[in-house]
């Protein structure tokens, strides 16, 4: 390889990006380099930008989520070669371990092989949704997820027990209302009525609309009197009050993806949840990437629906904006490395 190219903010609070060429990075002990063949957008790109946060110098390169083939490998490295078809969960530590750019850093605890049956553009919607998902329903609801390894000679597990997904066509909830109905749930879901059937393919029981002024009461009367556990992938514009008071047993938790706030009901706590609780206890992270391999390999998990975004990286500042106006619905913004303009 001759260097990278990547999407660069090159000053703060600015949503012009531009295209810079840097040379090939070094790979410290553990770290790979992967040639990205798609990338996908998250929520965290522009909002990083927009409140100028995680962003420790200029120019910067951010994004977390990638798929694409490992074409270079350091020193220490276990478990991964070149050649690798993989995705990954990018650190964003230096802008070369950010995801809109020709190649990306990473290591083994944040990858996992993509099988064939799975298309690059598909497996990028995956890291930081499932992620997110499966550290908050381990970490902090108490789930747990089945690995390989539980599934050698068993059968699935079922536990009846409710659990709420608040925001299921959402990245994040897309991925949570999965893992919670592969480990046993009864999960109940809120969504657009426009997105209540693809919610429900995901393996939500029922799906609600949360526009309704009736929502809160008819998730109770479905739960029944022993809903404890809320994921709120939303956690914003009062989803967290509403989860609280969704909670029909006499104690419950409500898991959150944008912080705690104080909750409104006594017998419920709100935790501030996320994507780092991979990283804070390296037994969850541990656990739910081998889940994720496993799941891949079986064919089981379902990628978000993939919205290809016209020029590739030159399409990025027109796929933020749709972010920053809540113009996305159940599908996930993906940008192909082929289709962009050096
Ligand atoms: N803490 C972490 O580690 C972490 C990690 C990832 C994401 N996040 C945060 O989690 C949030 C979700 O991220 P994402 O990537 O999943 O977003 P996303 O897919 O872009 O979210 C869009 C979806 O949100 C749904 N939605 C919006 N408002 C809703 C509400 N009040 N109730 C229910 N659903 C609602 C929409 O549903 P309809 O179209 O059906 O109406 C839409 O499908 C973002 O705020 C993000 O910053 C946090």
């Amino acid at each position: 390889m001759t260097g990278v190219k990547a999407l660069s903010i090159t000053q703060r609070k600015s949503f012009k990006l531009t295209i810079l060429d840097f040379p090939e990075p070094k790979l410290g002990p553990g770290e790979f380099l992967i040639e990205n063949v798609a990338v996908a957008q998250n929520p965290v790109d522009w909002k990083q930008v927009l409140y100028d946060t995680g962003i420790p110098q200029l120019p910067w390169t951010n994004g977390a989520d990638v798929a694409g083939t490992i074409v270079k490998v350091g020193p220490n490295v276990k478990g991964f070669a070149v050649g690798d078809r993989v995705l990954s969960f990018l650190s964003r530590q230096t802008a070369r371990h950010g995801a809109y750019q020709t190649h990306s850093i990473s290591s083994a605890d944040r990858t996992v092989k993509v099988p064939n049956n799975y298309t690059f553009e598909q497996a990028s919607t995956v890291p930081l949704g499932y992620v997110t998902a499966g550290a908050s329903l381990v970490a902090t609801l108490g789930v747990s997820l089945l690995t390989t390894s539980d599934l050698r000679g068993a059968d699935r597990r079922v536990t009846g027990k409710p659990l709420l997904v608040w925001g299921g066509s959402s990245s994040v909830g897309a991925f949570a209302v999965q893992l919670g109905k592969l480990a046993g749930y009864t999960v109940i879901s809120t969504a657009s009525p426009a997105n209540h059937e693809y919610v429900r393919s995901l393996g939500a029981s029922e799906v609600f609309d949360y526009h309704s002024p009736d929502v809160v009461a008819n998730i109770r009367a479905a739960a029944g009197p022993n809903l404890s556990l809320v994921f709120d992938a939303i956690s914003e514009n009062g989803s967290l009050e509403a989860s609280a008071a969704a909670i029909t047993a006499s104690k419950g938790v409500v898991a959150s993806v944008l912080g705690a706030v104080k909750s409104p009901l006594p017998h419920v706590k709100i935790i501030a949840s996320g994507a780092r609780l991979a990283y804070e206890q390296p037994d969850v992270g541990k656990k739910i990437f081998e889940a994720l391999q496993g799941l891949l390999d079986r064919g089981e998990l379902i990628p978000n629906p993939v919205t290809i975004m016209s020029g590739g990286l030159n399409g990025v500042e027109a796929g933020w904006e749709l972010g920053r106006t809540h113009a996305i619905s159940g599908e996930k913004l993906v940008y192909r490395m082929a289709d962009t303009v050096f």
